[in-house]
């Protein structure tokens, strides 16, 4: 190899290893900044861990962007709330539970339902928000139905509190309702905390 080419391909590849090199250094910068974000705005939620366990997966997608976050934290509440439909659901299904049991699993279903239906119309909201000219009657709408979709979960709860109901049944429906309502309260409070 002629010496004059050695030169040109040592430079090249140097300057390419040191173009990778940086590039992927700002990525990790960059990824690293998306994580600060998710952690500082679930700091002071309702509940923090909760906060960042269910929306730190998204980071990337999210970045810095609050409205974005907001989203994600009711897309994943939505998610929730479908499982625990599902769980009520088959709870439902089972032939042997009583008359009265029935009828409360029944009624917490319709709740569920309805908190699903209130998570979709936020998130429609929050979703109008970059082309409303009202942006803060949008969030306060966001606010509304969030809070219904808290109530709701609420009125499937105390709809057990009632001895005749079975105690497995019972605990199996608060756990799926109480990780819920946590998740619903933080988006909630991310909601609130939405500056546009
Ligand atoms: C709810 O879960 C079912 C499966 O159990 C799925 O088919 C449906 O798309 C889910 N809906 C939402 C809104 O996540």
């Amino acid at each position: 190899m002629e010496p004059k080419y050695f030169f040109t391909i040592l430079f090249l590849t140097t300057f390419l290893s040191f173009q990778l090199s940086f590039s992927s250094s700002t990525q990790a910068a960059q990824q690293n900044k998306y994580s600060t974000f998710i952690k500082s705005s679930c700091n002071s939620a309702t509940y923090p861990s909760q906060c960042v366990k269910y929306l730190l997966p998204y980071a990337s997608a999210v970045k810095t962007n609050p409205l974005s976050l907001v989203k994600v934290a009711l897309h994943t509440t939505l998610r929730s709330a479908n499982a625990t439909l599902y769980t009520v659901t088959q709870l439902y299904k089972t032939k042997s539970i009583t008359k009265w049991e029935a009828a409360v699993l029944k009624d917490c279903i319709e709740d569920i339902k309805d908190t699903m239906d209130e998570l979709k119309s936020s998130i429609k909201e929050i979703s109008s928000i970059p082309k409303s000219k009202d942006k803060h009657f949008a969030i306060s709408n966001a606010q509304t139905w969030t809070s219904a979709a808290i109530t709701d979960e609420n009125s499937c709860l105390d709809g057990f509190s009632d001895r005749k109901v079975n105690q497995a049944i019972k605990q199996k429906i608060r756990n799926s309702i109480v990780n819920l309502a946590r998740v619903s309260s933080n988006a909630l409070y991310l909601i609130n905390h939405l500056s546009v």
